[in-house]
């Protein structure tokens, strides 16, 4: 039997704690495309984790290496398929939705992993310090990782949305069911 082949590039955004590397691997695993994480390549550029990068050269720099490594990744792109995992801040840079809108008219599938704040605090406290912009200067009870989650994510909802072109809700969903769904979406039906 032919191996099933991806039609179209994907690229993933949420929220932090969406899932997005995880289903990424997930989807990369049945076709025989890579995955591109954004923050691993910044990371691997920088030589240091992102919690590293925010404290040693602040967010405004971390968004410039964001929006350099999204322009590269869908150079790259444009010549062969791949899986895009974005970080979670992707969509609060104007030049970043600009690209993700305009990649989601030429045939790339945009997929938001939507959650409930709730969902997301837990995920994101499994966790714990890998996130600067919610736990990054002290571990945060329960409490008020829901609140910094809940103002952050209303600010960014409608940015998300703006840019997709397929939601996916994932409380009730494992990460295998997500990928399974992006994964009837984006192949080749031949
Ligand atoms: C961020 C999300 C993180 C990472 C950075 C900023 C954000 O990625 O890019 O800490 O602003 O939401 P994940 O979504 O993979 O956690």
């Amino acid at each position: 039997m032919m191996p099933k082949k991806l039609s179209q590039t994907v690229i993933l955004i949420g929220f932090m704690g969406s899932g997005k590397s995880h289903v990424a691997r997930l989807v990369s695993k049945s076709f025989d495309v890579p995955v591109i994480d954004l923050d691993a390549r910044i990371e691997a550029a920088c030589g240091s984790s992102i919690a590293d990068v925010f404290t040693h050269h602040g967010e405004k720099y971390f968004r410039e290496k964001e929006t350099a490594t999204l322009r590269e990744v869908l150079r790259e792109t444009s010549r062969a398929v791949a899986i895009i995992a974005t970080g979670g801040g992707v969509v609060t840079g104007e030049a970043n939705r600009r690209l993700l809108q305009e990649a989601a008219q030429l045939d790339v599938l945009v997929v938001y992993l939507r959650a409930e704040p709730a969902t997301l605090a837990e995920r994101i406290r499994q966790e714990p310090g890998k996130r600067p912009l919610i736990d990054g200067e002290k571990i945060l009870d329960i409490d008020e990782t829901n609140r910094r989650v809940k103002v952050l994510l209303e600010n960014r909802s409608a940015l998300y949305e703006s840019c997709a072109n397929l939601i996916i809700d994932t409380d009730l969903l494992k990460a295998s069911q997500v990928a399974e769904i992006i994964k009837v979406k984006a192949m080749d039906q031949q």
